[in-house]
């Protein structure tokens, strides 16, 4: 499986999590293809390493910002360094995430997948409004399908989707709690959540000429997955993971989404790898969309 890639030259595309698994695929070829691309890492080593990669006729293609996406403050700050050095934006690839075995908070006080998972994308979103509107922008946003089946072993049962119910939280943090803590389920919610706020913002974005749609990349034999695998199956991981796409066929749909011509237009989607998918009737509900949003707006204010 590959994504054949139109010319991207005279375009600036920023790829989150560009520093390995499926991203460090999606910027390379986006750089192949003659686009600029910015990353925000958290890491100098393996950013530079990435830029090792792309070899001397391409590494000039490549602006790293380092900071961590799960800490607002370094969000904000990159968010403004992108702003004042692009006029325009043409392509953001929300691809960085994790999935953590434990219940960890970021600094500002936010479970983890909802700080990494969730909110660096929201905030790349937001903040990047208005470069990402004056370049007509396509916006990719990597969930996962976690969020239609939290069962991590599929073979009984029903699929169980990710639940979200904002009722009565009035911040970001008291979602992903310490007591009762699932760490897939909390992983799930997280991607149920870009998923949700990309609906409201794909509409607000629309009348710009700004798609955003989200996606699947299918079961990747990337870093994640050690820690995806169900402790009994471990052992077995080596095994497990030649089961699985490469990196290269799991960042297909990204690419796809972020340079095929014939979805240009096409937005407010989720796709499955190839195919156009259902999400959660939650995640269409649009007073859940706004609450969300108001929340998010409410902790980058903070
Ligand atoms: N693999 C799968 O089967 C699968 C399935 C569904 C969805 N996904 C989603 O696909 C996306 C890409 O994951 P992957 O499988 O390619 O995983 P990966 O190989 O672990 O790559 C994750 C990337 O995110 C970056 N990252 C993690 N935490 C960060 C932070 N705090 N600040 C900045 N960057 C950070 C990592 O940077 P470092 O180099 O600093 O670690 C790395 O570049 C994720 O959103 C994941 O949830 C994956």
């Amino acid at each position: 499986m590959t994504a054949t890639i139109p010319d991207l030259t005279n375009h600036t595309a920023i790829v989150t999590g560009a520093t390995g698994g499926m991203g460090q695929i999606i910027a390379t070829t986006l750089i192949n293809a003659g686009a600029h691309v910015i990353t925000i890492a958290r890491n100098p080593a393996r950013a530079n390493a990435l830029r090792s990669h792309l070899g001397k006729d391409n590494e000039h293609r490549l602006d790293i910002i380092t900071g961590d996406l799960s800490r607002r403050e370094d969000l904000l700050a990159a968010a403004r360094t992108i702003g004042d050095r692009y006029e325009q934006i043409h392509l953001l690839v929300n691809n960085a995430g994790a999935h953590f075995s434990d219940h960890r908070v970021s600094p500002d006080g936010i479970e983890m997948h909802i700080a990494l998972d969730y909110l660096a994308a929201y905030g790349l979103m937001t903040y990047l409004d208005a470069p990402l509107r004056r370049g007509r922008a396509r916006i990719v946003n990597v969930a996962s399908d976690t969020l239609n089946d939290t069962r991590q072993v599929k073979f009984a049962g029903k699929p169980r989707p990710a639940t979200l119910d904002l009722t009565h939280v009035d911040n970001l943090a008291d979602l992903n709690p310490h007591k009762g803590f699932v760490p897939f389920e909390a992983y799930a919610r997280a991607k149920l959540m870009t998923v949700t706020a990309g609906y409201a913002l794909s509409r607000s974005f629309a009348p710009d000429g700004v798609t955003l749609n989200a996606l699947h990349p299918g079961i990747v034999a990337t870093g994640i997955i050690d820690d995806l695998v169900p402790p009994p199956l471990r052992p077995f991981g080596a095994l497990i993971r030649r089961t699985m796409l490469t990196p290269a066929d799991g960042a297909t749909t990204a690419l796809r989404l972020a340079t095929d011509p014939q979805l240009a237009g096409v937005t407010g989607r989720y796709f499955n790898q190839g195919s156009a998918a259902t999400t959660p009737p939650i995640s269409h509900d649009p007073a859940v969309q706004r609450k969300l949003l108001t929340l998010s707006e409410a902790h980058f204010a903070s």
